[in-house]
């Protein structure tokens, strides 16, 4: 499964980069308003720092707005993935987009009715939102279980990959690994915590400890 990490914050993307574990980007209007700078700035240090799939979101919610935003951001890098809200008018510009060889993820998708029509209209990557689902009493992983099912049956000839989104601990990174999904956009804070587990840290103290009674 390829990691992307969902933020931002250049601080972040860089630390993430250095622990090679990062294959892509995600950001959202949310997330680059916290950053106080200028969205391109923003993105053109991200470009400079990972080489691999930078979704940023067009905030037009027509299909003409949306892809006249999509044909310049394009510009901007090869790794750039256009982010479109999941709504008709989306699906029509990822339709126009796909066409262009322009890619695109279909963000803010809370069922499998939704993924559905958006590998329909030949969307790159889809974006389930599974922390919100759980957060309202649902059960976001089920999703996930039914579009990976649904989009590997060969008959169907669908290539879009599986972006789960919202991911709110590691549990939710483990689950969705098991499960087959392509990609987990994760938030830092998630994936520090991926790391931790206090056999590593007891472990390496006593080795540190142990090594000072070598005879040198
Ligand atoms: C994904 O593309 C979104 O940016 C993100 O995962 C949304 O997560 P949230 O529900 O924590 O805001």
């Amino acid at each position: 499964m390829k990691i992307f990490i969902d933020t931002a914050n250049i601080d972040e993307i860089r630390t993430a980069n250095e622990w090679g574990v990062i294959d892509g980007v995600t950001t959202n209007p949310t997330l680059v308003s916290k950053e106080g700078k200028d969205f391109k700035s923003i993105v053109d240090q991200i470009l400079s720092i990972v080489d691999g799939p930078i979704s940023v979101e067009v905030i037009s919610t027509d299909s003409k707005g949306m892809v006249k935003e999509a044909l310049e951001m394009a510009k901007w890098s090869e790794n750039i993935v256009i982010k479109i809200p999941m709504i008709p008018e989306g699906l029509k510009a990822v339709k126009i987009l796909n066409e262009k060889g322009i890619k695109t993820n279909v963000t803010l998708v809370f069922s499998v009715n939704q993924a559905i029509l958006a590998a329909k209209a030949g969307a790159t990557y889809v974006s389930p939102f599974i922390g919100r689902l759980d957060d309202i009493g649902h059960d976001g992983m089920q999703i996930i279980r039914d579009m990976v099912q649904i989009y590997k049956n060969e008959k169907y000839g669908f290539k879009t990959e599986i972006i789960v989104a919202s991911v709110r601990h590691p549990l939710h990174v483990v689950e969705s690994a098991k499960i087959g999904a392509h990609v987990a956009t994760i938030p830092f804070s998630v994936i520090e915590k991926m790391f931790k587990h206090p056999l590593t840290d007891i472990g390496l103290e006593k080795f540190l400890k142990d090594w000072k009674k070598v005879v040198e």
